[in-house]
């Protein structure tokens, strides 16, 4: 990746100390960052902290640095704005068009995208004022992050709490790789993603599974999210990618919870996406204790029984109206290459034989798509188009994938409940 120009904003709110671990990742990567606290952020975080972390000169005013006209020229600049946490009031400035300190006026010489990440108390958050700023600010074509729901400060929990750092920063690299990758075009689309493996028992410790991780699930699930979707991520085994915001997750451990999970859920979706890598076989019988290695014996051997089609089962289902007609299915294929033909050959035939709507072929094996970051791969559609998903991101992949979701789903968008 290029060096960017990342500018860093920070308002005055209790999570403005997250923000530090979003400077970090910037830092790290070898951008160059501009950190530009409001005045109330320094009651929260120290001039010196945003410094040393940045390793540049950190100012509040307009009239700081007059000679460079930083407040025209930072903006100008950026690559990105990140505005973390962004309070009620820092976004009612932003949409106001004010310039009264360093980072509004920045705001209005960006021609980036910028990256709003709500934190305030649900009451602030749901009022009509902050609602209708943060509808404005979309508008205009800024990324307004719907917070996660969680402890806030105080004892108080609800909607308002910012999204995690590791996450913040997922959505801020994605927008270097891809400023438009974030339009607000699912909103009200409800969405149920599968992500990470399933895991079939043998006895009370041990297990069959596989090596997803959940990444690509849970990049897709955030990425729908934050484009509006209502998501529900039916999770099994993964490396702990770290729920994403304002999306509700239900843990599955087997590929039969899966199914019922699944079936379940689809009848009131306008989209399911099967990215979990489901066990296909399960041992026939399942120990009640553990176990034992018998001295120098043989172990028995496992007899296996073939798991439901969780996919297949779903395009019946939406076939004899069990699920919503309309709906899209997309399903994942983890693919080799063989003697009988390449990935790409085998995923067109896995796309006849489900008979979903869109297929993501990914090679897998020696070290690709299980569990690293990145992906690749190609988006088959059934009507024949086949479009090359290049090597990038799982959230960039997700971000791709999501774009050829939106234009199938019923009108494109289906307006919000709320
Ligand atoms: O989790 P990560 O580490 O990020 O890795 C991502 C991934 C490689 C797991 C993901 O991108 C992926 O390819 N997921 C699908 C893995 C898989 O099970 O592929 P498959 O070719 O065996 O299955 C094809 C499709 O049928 C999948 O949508 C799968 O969810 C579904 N399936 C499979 C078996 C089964 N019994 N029921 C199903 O519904």
């Amino acid at each position: 990746m290029t060096r960017a120009h990342v500018i860093i904003g920070v308002g005055g709110g209790i999570a403005a100390y997250k923000v530090c671990s979003v400077i970090r990742h910037y830092t790290e990567a070898g951008h160059d960052v501009r950190v530009m606290p409001t005045r109330a952020a320094l009651n929260f975080v120290g001039r010196a902290t945003f410094e040393a972390l940045s390793g540049n000169p950190v100012s509040t005013e307009v009239f700081d640095d007059v000679d460079e006209v930083a407040h025209v020229a930072l903006g100008r600049q950026a690559d990105l704005v990140i505005i973390a946490p962004a309070t009620a009031d820092l976004m009612a400035r932003a949409v106001a068009g004010r310039a009264d300190d360093l980072l509004t006026a920045s705001l209005l010489t960006a021609r980036c995208p910028v990256l709003f990440v709500p934190a305030m108390h649900t009451e602030m958050w749901e009022h009509p004022a902050t609602v209708a700023n943060v509808e404005t600010l979309r508008g205009r074509g800024a990324v307004v992050m719907t917070p996660a729901s969680g402890r806030l400060t105080g004892s108080d929990t609800g909607a308002g709490r910012m999204p995690e750092p590791s996450e913040i920063a997922a959505l801020g690299d994605l927008l270097l790789d891809r400023a438009d990758a974030l339009p607000y075009d699912l909103d009200g689309v409800r969405m149920v993603i599968s992500a990470g493996g399933t895991r079939e028992a043998l006895d009370p410790v041990r297990y069959l599974g596989n090596h997803s991780s959940g990444k690509q699930g849970y990049a897709l699930a955030r990425a729908a999210a934050q484009r509006g979707a209502a998501v529900t991520l039916v999770s099994g085994a993964t490396s702990d990618p770290g729920d994403p915001a304002a999306v509700t997750v239900v843990t599955v451990d087997s590929a039969r919870e899966l199914q019922e999970q699944m079936s379940l859920l689809a009848r009131e979706a306008d989209v399911v996406i099967m990215s979990a890598a489901v066990a296909d076989f399960r041992p026939v019988a399942v120990a009640d204790a553990k176990i034992k290695k018998t001295a120098g014996g043989e172990p028995a051997p496992i007899e296996l029984a073939t798991n439901p089609d969780i996919l297949a089962g779903l395009v019946t289902d939406r076939g004899e109206g069990r699920i919503p007609t309309e709906s899209v299915i997309v399903g994942f294929a983890a693919e080799t290459g063989d003697a009988d033909g390449g990935v790409l050959d085998h995923g067109r035939a896995k796309l006849r034989r489900k008979g979903c709507d869109l297929l993501v072929v990914n090679a897998v094996g020696e070290g690709k798509a299980f569990g690293t970051d990145d992906n690749t791969g190609w988006l088959l559609a059934s009507d024949g188009t086949e479009t090359v998903l290049p090597f990038g991101s799982k959230t960039l992949m997700a971000s791709r994938i999501l774009d050829v979701v939106a234009s199938l789903v019923p009108h494109g968008q289906v307006p919000s409940s709320t």
